[in-house]
């Protein structure tokens, strides 16, 4: 068996076992538990698109996050805590290295603008304190507050982009500060804290939400109990639809983080004979608990006890943000302590956030610390400035549809691709009796025999079924730009080279660090 060469003294671990899960928890619990899955769910058949949502739960989310734990510790041993190290010892091919820089690529380009999302947060949770949209009683004034917020238009409210912008640094400048303090001394410490708050805001929204009972005597349909019925009443019809399916699948990858090169970083700060399995359920279940019963408990049924059920259906079409940014600021000023209440819902959903933007910068800098050696505060100035700086097109040309541009290639298509690639490297390359070995050791429970097989064919058809017909569903249209207006163009392709410069810069960085002596040092001995 090889024997992996001594752990580099440099490399840091996480403090403790409980502070290990509120982080990885912390990486998977964001935006999109809060937002994004109520809207998903309330538009894909309610109550039955939790039957596709736990299907792709057990035969893809769980078995990815074991996966991908067990890479990453995997890549921890050799002092790699990215996937270019860590498939350079799953596959003995000068080739894997380069696949790895995929795992940079992703998170890179995720966390330039979910970051931009996350300073939105922040910025309303401020508005709601200071009561700056205090009066907007209507759905198109908020989205007029939101659209001038982002620069899209320019009214009294906001004259220019400033305000957004300024609340960007704020939020950039926290995450740079937490990831340049380390691993266990920022990344943990701050998950340590917001863990816990976002349980008790969210149970604090929860509950005000459960007693809300009818806010208008006039409106007796329009309940709370109505609401959970919206979101919760299974509408069986629907599961006949792919796009069903799709949303689900897509969502579970999308909240539990999985496909996307973060998670294997974390792992990689685990200690050899730190366990996988379980601590792997527990981050998972965490996560699912903020997702359905605390997402799923707020937004929707809130909107449909003040809004109605016709209008919700509306404002949920119309996506994540209609429903975050435009429904939830008007109720929260028909309600008592609206302001108290406004500001905690904006708050909770920053500090959702602000931990996965760490979760996205960290590999990158575990690159730089581990490949190049540089220091955490040099390697934090250099992500800094970097992701600062590719932040800026997104910012300032949101309105061209940068943004979802990016959130297409990245944040749907692109984990899809990278998820089979690493599936396919552990399990069948790696080899499946080792893949196996490697999950289970230290673990605290043995996984069941048949969970093997589950990874190495469910798993991966899955994938590659779902690869296919989201290029299909989705892929061809966006890559031919179907619906974009002739002016957009440009900004589109500006996108595109811009995601491919990335991917360029990245595999170039990797090339140069396997230049390095004490990278190729680390190679196993055979
Ligand atoms: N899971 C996060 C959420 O629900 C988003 C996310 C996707 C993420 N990929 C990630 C976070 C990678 C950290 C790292 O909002």
């Amino acid at each position: 068996m090889n024997q992996p060469p001594s752990q580099p003294k440099s490399r840091e671990q996480w403090g403790t076992r409980l502070g290990l899960i509120l982080a990885m928890a912390a990486n998977a619990v964001g935006l999109g538990n809060f937002l994004r899955f109520p809207v998903q769910c309330a538009g894909n058949g309610g109550g039955a698109f939790m039957i596709p949502y736990f299907i792709a739960f057990i035969l893809l989310g769980i078995p990815l996050m074991w996966i991908e734990w067990g890479i990453g510790r995997f890549g921890g041993k050799y002092g790699h805590g990215t996937t270019p190290g860590m498939f350079h010892y799953l596959w003995k091919h000068p080739l894997a290295k380069y696949v790895g820089a995929i795992g940079l690529t992703i998170p890179f380009a995720l966390v330039i603008y979910y970051n931009y999302i996350v300073s939105w947060t922040l910025a309303y949770s401020v508005f709601s304190l200071t009561g700056k949209y205090a009066g907007i009683l209507d759905f198109r004034g908020m989205a007029d507050f939101l659209a001038a917020y982002q620069g899209k238009i320019s009214n009294n409210y906001f004259p220019n982009i400033m305000t957004a912008f300024l609340f960007f640094c704020i939020t950039h400048f926290c995450m740079m500060w937490i990831i340049s303090r380390g691993v266990s001394k920022g990344i943990e410490r701050l998950a340590k804290t917001a863990m816990p708050l976002i349980f008790v805001f969210g149970a604090i929204l929860v509950i005000r939400v459960l007693f809300l009972g009818t806010p208008d005597p006039a409106l007796p349909e329009n309940n709370i109990a109505n609401g959970f019925g919206f979101i919760w009443n299974p509408d069986f019809s629907m599961l006949k639809e792919s796009k069903v399916w799709l949303a689900a699948t897509g969502q579970i990858f999308f909240t539990l983080s999985v496909g996307f090169g973060a998670i294997q970083t974390y792992a990689s700060y685990l200690k050899p004979k730190d366990d996988v399995v379980l601590s792997g359920v527990a981050t998972s279940t965490t996560n699912e608990f903020c997702e359905v019963i605390l997402g799923g408990s707020i937004a929707i049924p809130v909107t449909v006890a003040f809004f109605g059920l016709a209008q919700t259906k509306t404002i949920a079409a119309g996506g994540a943000f209609d429903l975050g940014f435009f429904a939830m600021p008007i109720i929260f000023q028909k309600m008592f302590l609206g302001q108290v209440f406004g500001t905690i819902w904006f708050f909770l959903l920053f500090l959702a956030g602000v931990t996965s933007s760490v979760a996205m910068a960290q590999p990158i800098m575990a690159f730089l610390q581990e490949e190049f050696k540089t220091s955490r505060r040099v390697a934090a100035w250099i992500v800094g400035t970097m992701t600062f700086f590719f932040t800026l097109p997104v910012i300032f040309f949101l309105k061209h549809g940068f943004l979802n541009e990016i959130d297409f290639w990245i944040g749907t298509f692109g984990l899809v691709v990278f998820a089979i690639l690493e599936v396919v490297l552990f399990i069948w390359v790696f080899g499946a009796a080792n893949a196996w070995k490697e999950i289970n050791s230290g673990a605290d429970i043995r996984l069941p025999r048949f969970v093997l097989p589950l990874m190495k064919y469910v798993t991966l058809a899955y994938l590659v079924a779902l690869m296919v017909f989201w290029f299909i569903q989705d892929g061809w249209g966006v890559l031919t730009m179907k619906g974009v207006s002739a002016a957009d163009y440009p900004y589109i392709w500006f996108a595109r080279f811009m995601l491919i410069g990335i991917a360029a810069f990245m595999v170039f960085l990797v090339y140069i660090a396997w230049r390095k002596p004490h990278v190729i040092q680390r190679r196993v001995p055979e």
